[in-house]
């Protein structure tokens, strides 16, 4: 049988539509729709069934079974691996809500922001962790007046393990420059520490396993300010359901350890890029930070 001569053309074209959709690694043989899997196991939990595979894919979950007010987990010697990724069976399939109490005791157990990130590098309760390259902890200055939140790490931060550092990051530094300020002054991390496959948007049983840990995080660097870029971050953290037309620009106390923290939803730069002409509006509100910074 005679067999066609690959047409280079043809598989540039593909790739060059994987790379445009967001495909940027290479997984495996077969598409997996993570969404179906994640239905799928919860459904499998349901019946009371041990969820076998596939070993990529599980959760797993190395939470230490702590009172609330034992002391922090301690890091491991070297950085712990998912279970499956170290080539080992996954140790048991926990449904989301003994995953998010784990998270919770792990998070609150962390006293200083060294102890959070080190908790986050052990814990293995989120799926993510499989695919990303790297824990994007936070940049910034640790005791910073203003931080900010956003969704989750896309491609260049998986990369740098570093929180916006590609095109919407440098446009967060420009507004911060226009009012006179340094990321280095300020404090940024994101609710999931872990870039999505292919950037999509985090799961909400995703952002509800982190949720605990970023909540931890706003503890402990304490800010004057805080500001949500983008709505995901500001309807995770205060529960706000409107969209960010609605809610950006405006002041919301945000319950901190031992005050109220003064809180701001504003455009994400994403956004922002796609939509040049709503900085304007991003501009009000950078400048409103900016006075509430001088009180
Ligand atoms: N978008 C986010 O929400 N966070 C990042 O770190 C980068 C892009």
């Amino acid at each position: 049988m005679q067999q066609n001569p690959i047409d280079m053309s043809h598989l540039e074209a593909l790739l060059d539509f994987y790379s445009s959709a967001g495909v940027d690694c290479f997984m495996g043989d077969k598409p997996l729709d993570w969404y179906e899997l994640t239905n799928k196991q919860a459904e499998q939990f349901r019946q009371k069934k041990t969820v076998a595979g596939p070993p990529s894919v599980a959760p797993t979950l190395v939470a230490p079974e702590r009172p609330r007010d034992a002391r922090p987990a301690q890091p491991p010697a070297s950085p712990a691996a998912p279970a499956a990724t170290r080539g080992e069976q996954p140790s048991a399939v926990l449904p989301d809500a003994q995953i998010i109490a784990a998270a919770r005791d792990i998070a609150a157990s962390a006293t200083s922001l060294e102890e959070l990130r080190a908790c986050l590098e052990a814990f293995d309760g989120c799926n993510l962790k499989l695919t990303a390259k790297t824990l994007v902890f936070a940049d910034g200055h640790p005791e910073a007046r203003l931080m900010f939140v956003g969704e989750a790490p896309g491609r260049d931060e998986d990369l740098q393990g570093k929180p916006f550092v590609g095109r919407s990051g440098q446009l967060l530094d420009r507004m911060l420059d226009a009012i006179g300020m340094e990321r280095s002054s300020t404090y940024i991390a994101n609710v999931v520490p872990w870039r999505p496959p292919g950037n999509r948007t985090p799961t909400p049983q995703e952002t509800e396993i982190c949720k605990p840990f970023i909540k931890r995080q706003i503890e402990l660097v304490n800010p004057d300010v805080l500001v949500f870029l983008g709505a995901a971050s500001a309807k995770t953290l205060l529960g706000v359901q409107e969209g960010i037309r609605k809610m950006r620009g405006r002041w919301m106390a945000y319950p901190g350890s031992g005050k109220e923290i003064a809180a701001i939803a504003t455009y994400h730069p994403a956004y922002l890029l796609r939509s040049p002409l709503e900085k304007r509006l991003s501009w009000r509100d950078f400048l409103a930070i900016s006075q509430s910074l001088k009180k």
